[in-house]
């Protein structure tokens, strides 16, 4: 098995040599590799199983570099006012921007995309890593990871470092890849993401940062346009997914309907989970796998909580989302247990 540590220092050793690391940051695990090493790139495609053509993220720790197509080795060709709008406004943060690419940004990154997505994160065990790998090889431009989460392609997200290990140890290089202890995640769910490449600004993934919060700080949405719409995998039907079985349950009284017809289905009483908000009751015979008072506490919760089904051998899981019109985060939680609960291929 691949070391821990909490040493961001050792993380950044690690990367600038050529290794993997399983990273921290503010919204789930990371794999991160140094965004300019094709060789650790591809290594950290296998490891995951991820299709080429899928694309990753840039990390970098400077947000006013980050979308200054003037700044040395620069990852984006532009950026128009709304995206630096967003930039200001959320970075550092759980928010990710899709921007014409540099040439600095190659097709082993964005997949052979003319996009290339960005983020600065806010996590301080991340930002210290990519600092410290300034630090330590501060020749050329500032350092810059990609940092896809730290899951078998199409899995639940990773969001404490023994999750990232479970999923990806057993890929990794003892020799050379390590472990960065940041503590759990406190968003739970992976960013927002905004495609900026076209005249205003799209929402490709929901996350913490809402579509509101988008609209507010960068205007109207431009609508998404077949073709030209870049591609993200968190968008094919069944991902975030856990090896038990996901329903959506409307309420606590649809939960227990569903509990019940899947009991005289033949699934046992040990089979079964719940996760529901605090204000749903338990099910007689049925799992509690977590009770989360609010919206954020949910989305913090929610794949430990699928994770934990898996490791109790629950092959059922009933959901109750948490109510859409409460908060900003809601969104992404419907988002993920609808993909979780998607038809698998
Ligand atoms: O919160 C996060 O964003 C986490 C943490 C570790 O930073 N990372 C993450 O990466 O969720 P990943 O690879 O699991 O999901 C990245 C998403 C994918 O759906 C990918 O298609 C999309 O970003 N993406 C990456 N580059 C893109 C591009 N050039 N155009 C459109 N979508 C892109
Ligand atoms: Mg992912």
């Amino acid at each position: 098995m691949i070391p821990t540590t909490t040493d961001p220092r050792a993380a950044a050793q690690a990367l600038l040599s050529g290794g993997l690391v399983l990273l921290p940051t503010e919204t789930v695990y990371g794999l991160a590799a140094r965004a300019d090493d094709p060789r650790a790139v591809a290594r950290l495609y296998a490891a995951k199983g991820r299709p080429a053509h899928h694309p990753v993220i840039v990390h970098v720790a400077d947000p006013a570099g980050a979308i200054d197509p003037d700044a040395p080795g620069s990852w984006v060709a532009s950026c128009p006012g709304f995206a630096r709008a967003l930039a200001e406004e959320f970075w550092p943060g759980p928010l990710t921007l899709v921007l014409p690419r540099s040439s600095r940004a190659t097709d082993d990154i964005t997949g052979g995309q003319e996009a290339v997505a960005i983020r600065v994160p806010a996590h301080p065990r991340a930002r210290e890593v990519l600092l410290a790998m300034d630090e330590l090889d501060p020749a050329g431009a500032p350092h810059a990871i990609v940092a896809p989460s730290a899951n078998r392609f199409g899995r639940v997200s990773s969001t404490t470092v023994q999750h990232a290990l479970d999923e990806l140890g057993s890929a990794l290089d003892d020799g050379r890849d390590v472990a960065l202890d940041g503590g759990p995640c406190d968003v739970g769910l992976e960013s927002t993401i905004v495609d900026c490449s076209a005249d205003g600004p799209r929402v490709l993934r929901p996350g913490g940062i809402t579509a509101a919060d988008v609209v507010r700080v960068a205007g109207a949405m431009t609508s998404l346009s077949g073709s030209s719409a870049p591609r993200v995998p968190g968008a094919l039907p069944s991902h975030y997914a856990p090896a038990a079985r996901v329903a959506i349950a409307i309420d606590g009284e649809a939960a227990a309907a569903y509990a019940e017809a899947v009991t005289e289905g033949g699934l046992g009483d040990d089979s079964i989970g719940l996760l529901a908000p605090a204000n749903v009751a338990d099910i007689p015979g049925v799992a509690r796998l977590a009770a989360p008072d609010t919206s954020e506490d949910y989305a913090r919760i929610l794949y430990s909580a699928l994770r934990e089904a898996d490791a109790r051998g629950i092959e059922f899981v009933v959901v109750v989302p948490p109510p859409t019109d409460a908060d900003g985060i809601a969104a992404a939680i419907a988002d993920r247990l609808r993909r979780a609960s998607a038809p698998r291929t």
